[in-house]
């Protein structure tokens, strides 16, 4: 079996994160100078790793093997949260780069085929999950038109900025693969909770996204009578209550729903405020809930707009992402190697965060394997994880690497 290098391993992942380095955190959102510092390091470490390296007209960082045969792509993204932790993401991305070199190390694993990745834009600057959805022929014009980051800066010109205008865009060829692996820290409890140290991933959450617009009337605070007033601000606040209300009554077990940020105008303590908007976003591992929530607010819109006053209009806020399931067979693998190094250590368990597994895996039979995260902190300047996981990890997915590729090629 092959055997992963625990200091080039750390060594390379501390080396990704100096780049946007901020106290603990990074700061590396998608096509921003950061972000493409990165990626040009990466690509360099690709090419000294034997592989035929590409940045793509979307920012992705392909890695090719050489070897014939069906490959392996194994990976993640390298951008950032506009303040994010040093792990999201970076982890399966430095993990994909050492199972090539630690592959290409053992005689018996050199000549099976794997592709490294770093996806562009993940964590949603411009579009979630932009440069996966690219790579399988998923991002509609539609979605890239109008696209722009919360300061307004638009997509087109952030990639003209990033010096990718014109730069041909990748296309996954799906006869190329046995699959996709994306190797990523729990960003959760579960695993730390229950003393496990691999978690393998059953499926993962869908997700959509809405945004409400409501337009009063801006208006002096003290001369304004309450019964007069057309106070944007307030139906936010009774939109949102009742949202937290009326969503526990058809939510599933493991529903989740956020409204993480709010716009008021003018903003301003003694101004009856005539606009504001409010996000909203939910994620289920289940269809169903998703479609109730939707039924929900379009009812709440509905009847709050029935009464006048406030017009409230509810966009969708970012291109859906479906719920998905991981490959059983890869699956197995994983699980296999994982009670290889870390006997009764590991659990199955779905992602409450979403993937750019979840996008391929529309293309390709797809896995993916957590490490547990410090405290179940992530998105955050303290996301942390163990060296000692963060070594063990990397040795199940060199040793499931070896053993998907050697079952997929066993016959040609
Ligand atoms: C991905 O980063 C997510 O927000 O789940
Ligand atoms: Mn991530
Ligand atoms: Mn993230």
């Amino acid at each position: 079996m092959p055997r992963i290098d625990p200091d080039r391993l750390l060594t390379d992942l501390r080396a990704l994160r100096a780049i946007g380095a901020q106290g603990r955190g990074v700061v590396r959102p998608a096509f921003s100078a950061t972000d493409m510092k990165a990626r040009r390091w990466l690509k360099s470490r690709y090419e000294e790793a034997g592989l035929d390296a590409t940045i793509d007209g979307v920012g992705n960082v392909i890695g090719r093997s050489r070897s014939p045969g069906k490959a392996l792509l194994i990976g993640s993204h390298s951008d950032t949260q506009p303040t994010g932790g040093w792990l999201d993401g970076a982890l399966g991305v430095i993990y994909g780069l050492e199972v090539v070199r630690a592959l290409a190390a053992d005689a018996l694993t050199r000549a099976l085929p794997v592709d490294a990745v770093s996806f562009q834009d993940e964590e949603a600057r411009f579009v979630g999950c932009l440069g996966s959805r690219s790579l399988i022929g998923a991002l509609t014009r539609g979605m890239e038109d109008g696209a722009a980051d919360s300061r307004g800066t638009a997509l087109a010109d952030a990639l003209r900025e990033a010096g990718l205008a014109g730069v041909p865009r990748l296309r996954l060829d799906p006869d190329r693969y046995a699959g996709f692996v994306e190797p990523h820290i729990e960003q959760g409890p579960h695993l730390e909770d229950a003393g496990r140290r691999i978690g393998v991933v059953t499926g993962i959450v869908g997700l959509r996204g809405v945004r409400f617009v409501l337009r009063g009337q801006q208006n002096h605070a003290g001369t304004t009578m309450m019964a007069r007033r057309r106070d944007a601000a307030a139906a936010l606040y009774e939109l949102a209550y009742r949202i937290n209300q009326e969503f526990p009554t058809v939510a599933g077990p493991r529903s989740v729903w956020t409204m993480g940020r709010v716009r008021i105008e003018p903003n301003a303590a003694s101004i009856v405020p005539g606009y504001a908007e409010l996000d909203l976003q939910f994620r289920d591992p289940e269809d169903a809930p998703l479609e109730a929530f939707d039924d929900v607010v379009a009812r709440l819109v509905k009847e709050m707009n029935a009464r006048g006053g406030v017009a409230i209009e509810a966009i969708r806020a970012r291109a859906p992402i479906r719920p998905s399931r991981m490959d059983p067979r890869l699956q197995s693998h994983i699980e296999a190697a994982a009670e290889r190094h870390a006997p009764g250590l590991w659990q199955r368990m779905p992602s409450g965060a979403f993937h750019d597994a979840g996008i391929v895996s529309e293309r390709l039979p797809s896995a993916m394997l957590f490490i547990p995260s410090i405290g179940g902190i992530s998105h955050d300047f303290a996301e942390d994880s163990r060296d000692e996981d963060i070594v063990l990890g990397c040795q199940v997915i060199a040793d499931a690497a070896a053993s998907i590729l050697a079952e997929a090629n066993a016959t040609r």
